[in-house]
């Protein structure tokens, strides 16, 4: 698959097209940002580890009957995914109190909700992703209803399988965040499933795994994210 011009460039990644109208590439950097922007910096090889992770995420979410805009990883850095319309609404998933649902309630990291909660951000960096709420969704047209209702089931879905996934594994599910895009008239999953956007603590010591290790200066940033990429996919 032949890689052409540069279609849009994020804090993680940069969009090529194809010579396929339908396709696009995805090439993971090692750039990292936090707090919108705020904080700048890289993690080494964090785009090869976010790559193979979400590749290895997409291909079990597939095989359980959850479809995303992943085709297959072509390199090291790049993956064929389909070209889909982005839905400006980012999805986040909270199975434990963490970051800023911890902030918002004043209660400590680390406990167990009573059940998942889902919450809606507006994706524009420019306001810093605030959040809203469904009738937010529907009244500034960013979804139409039937299709928030299905990102909504489709994202506790991809909580279910990805939570039991990751247990498997040795690692909590603490909460992460999902984009859509459609495709064809179709709700796909898209974007990336890696420890960029997910609360990943290990299940017997808590450790954190995941990008916390660089928001908040706890050291050891690429060990966790090598941590994950081996628990996940295998031996490097
Ligand atoms: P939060 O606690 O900061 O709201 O983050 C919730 C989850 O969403 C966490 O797993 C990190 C992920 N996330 C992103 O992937 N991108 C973002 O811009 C933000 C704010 C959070
Ligand atoms: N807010 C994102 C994060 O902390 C990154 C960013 O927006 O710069 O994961």
């Amino acid at each position: 698959m032949e890689r052409r011009e540069k279609l849009y460039e994020g804090k993680a990644k940069i969009i090529y097209a194809t010579d396929d109208p339908d396709k696009n590439i995805l090439y993971f950097k090692d750039d990292a940002t936090a707090f919108n922007g705020a904080k700048k910096g890289s993690i080494q090889d964090k785009g090869v580890i976010n790559n193979r992770v979400s590749a290895k995420l997409f291909q079990m979410l597939a095989e359980k009957g959850i479809e995303s805009h992943f085709i297959e990883q072509l390199s090291d850095r790049e993956m064929l995914a389909k070209k889909v319309d982005i839905v400006l609404v980012e999805v986040v998933i909270r199975n434990y109190i963490a970051g800023s649902l911890s902030k918002r309630m004043g209660r400590s990291e680390g406990e167990k909700l009573s059940r998942a909660i889902v919450e809606y951000y507006y994706k524009d960096d420019a306001l810093n992703d605030p959040m809203i709420n469904r009738d937010h969704v529907l009244v500034f047209n960013l979804a139409t209803a039937e299709q928030i209702d299905v990102v909504r089931e489709t994202a506790l879905k991809v909580n279910q399988v990805l939570s039991d996934y990751l247990f498997e594994r040795d690692i909590l599910l603490v909460d992460f965040k999902l984009e859509f895009g459609v495709y064809h008239g179709r709700m796909l999953l898209a974007d990336e499933i890696c420890p960029d956007t997910c609360r990943l603590w290990d299940r017997h010591t808590l450790e954190k795994l995941d990008k916390d290790r660089f928001r908040h200066e706890l050291g050891n940033v690429e060990e966790a994210y090598l941590e994950i990429c081996r628990r996940v996919c295998g031996e490097l």
